[in-house]
């Protein structure tokens, strides 16, 4: 039998970009390396500058080695032998700008326009969109010197600046100071390169459901579906990196925990948890993707006790009730300005099924993605298939990976939250 040909997957977006790796001086910097490795391992062209405390933290010789391009500090910037001053060749070398970890001298330094160190100076004279992670003493973090200087940041424009995250920091406090995690910095990164640098989500309020639920037999058995989260995960990240405020409702996940950060996120396990935090948080948002892989039938008489074989096959033959349709409950409830996004999943002929899905539950916008397929499907990096909405309108999606397919999902629905509410 003559089988299609699984399409071409898409080209890594970070592969041949010119990353400059701006390293101040904060302990955070010894996770640098790592990144610094996995950028050139992805076929970035990577420079790395050093602040010169960041040079006694972390070794410019392991960043050139690793990085395939020789390092720069301080003693690099002023020469009789170069004809344009270093800042400003490094500046405009750059697509992309990594400041990571950025600490509280040099952002002070940035936000007041000095320019006293290379580090500093190139970002006074790049272009190029800057991602920015601090990190720091938690003390230090809160600050009022400091946390003036971040506010300033916020309004910078091509600047994405990254808060960080809460965590045991290596001064021994337990708090608010750790820099983003290694895994958040490259799809932050892959964002930028992907998507552009866009704000266009800030004001406003997104809930995201990802990942399976689970009805449970009794406390050892349960029926459930290979979800693994990725497609909402990424879809709610996105928008957490284009500025909006995101609650996250998820079952159990498969995917980096650092693509959490910055979400606030619920974990629920079964649909009637899952139900109960939706009408809590449905009121407080503009839009919603429920994109959870929702288990369908519950147990009519699930046992408190595990059972023996015997007693499994009991319950089972006791039969199953239906889990209520969420998303159609959500639609129930809509406010007039809310944007409802819906997956649907399918094998075979996608578009018959997903025009009658989209009928039955009377969502905005319909992503209709085909499991069978190649670059699609449960835990796939990508995803492809049909987008319906308004007025019939049905968008064929190419196979992209599941961070792009996040952006355009949210340029759709922020088009809709646009015409409903315009500015
Ligand atoms: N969904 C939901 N509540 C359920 C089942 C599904 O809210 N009890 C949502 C999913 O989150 C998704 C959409 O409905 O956004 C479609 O899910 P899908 O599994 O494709 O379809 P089902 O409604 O389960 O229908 P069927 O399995 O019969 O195709």
């Amino acid at each position: 039998m003559k089988t299609d040909p699984a399409p071409a997957a898409p080209a890594d977006p970070l592969r041949g970009r010119r990353i400059l790796v701006g390293i101040s001086g904060s302990i955070a910097a010894v996770k640098l390396p790592l990144v610094v490795s996995a950028l050139a391992k992805r076929g970035a062209q990577v420079r790395c500058v050093l602040t010169p405390s960041a040079a006694q933290l972390v070794s410019p010789v392991a960043l050139a080695s690793l990085s395939r391009e020789r390092c720069y500090l301080d003693a690099d910037q002023w020469s009789h032998t170069a004809a344009r001053p270093l800042h400003v060749e490094l500046a405009e070398w750059a697509e992309l700008v990594l400041l990571a970890p950025l600490s509280a001298t040099s952002l002070g330094r940035w936000v007041y326009g000095l320019g006293d160190t290379l580090l500093a100076a190139t970002l006074l004279a790049t272009e190029a969109p800057v991602l920015a992670a601090a990190a720091m003493n938690t003390a230090m973090w809160s600050s009022p010197g400091v946390h003036g200087n971040w506010e300033r940041l916020q309004g910078f424009a091509g600047v994405l600046p990254l808060g960080p995250a809460e965590g045991l920091l290596a001064c021994d406090r337990q708090g608010s100071g750790r820099m983003a995690e290694p895994a958040l910095l490259l799809l932050a990164l892959e964002s930028l390169a992907c998507w552009g640098w866009q704000r266009d989500w800030h004001g406003r309020r997104l809930l995201v459901t990802a990942g399976p639920t689970r009805e449970w037999l009794d406390p050892a058995r349960c029926i459930s579906n290979p979800s693994t989260g990725r497609m909402g995960v990424l879809l709610a990240q996105a928008a957490r990196l284009r500025g909006a405020a995101v609650q996250l409702v998820h079952g159990p996940l498969q995917v980096e925990p650092a693509w959490l950060e910055g979400v606030e996120s619920h974990p629920i396990e079964t649909g009637a948890e899952l139900q109960q935090t939706l009408q809590r948080l449905q009121p407080q948002v503009d839009a919603i993707a429920m994109a959870a892989a929702v288990a369908d039938h519950r147990p009519a008489r699930p046992l408190a006790h595990k059972s023996d074989k015997a007693g499994c096959a009991e319950a089972m033959a006791a039969g199953w009730e239906a889990v209520p349709d969420l998303l159609i409950e959500l639609v129930q409830h809509r406010l007039p300005h809310q944007a409802i996004l819906g997956f649907a999943a399918h094998s075979g002929e996608v578009l018959p099924q997903a025009r009658a899905k989209l009928a039955r539950k009377g969502c905005d916008l319909l992503l209709a993605n085909p499991i069978d397929q190649p670059g699609a499907g449960f835990g796939s990096a990508l995803n492809q298939g049909w987008l319906l909405g308004p007025g019939c309108a049905e968008e064929r999606l190419e196979p992209m990976a599941k961070l792009a397919m996040g952006h355009l999902l949210l340029d759709r629905l922020g088009g809709l939250l646009a015409t409903r509410c315009p500015a």
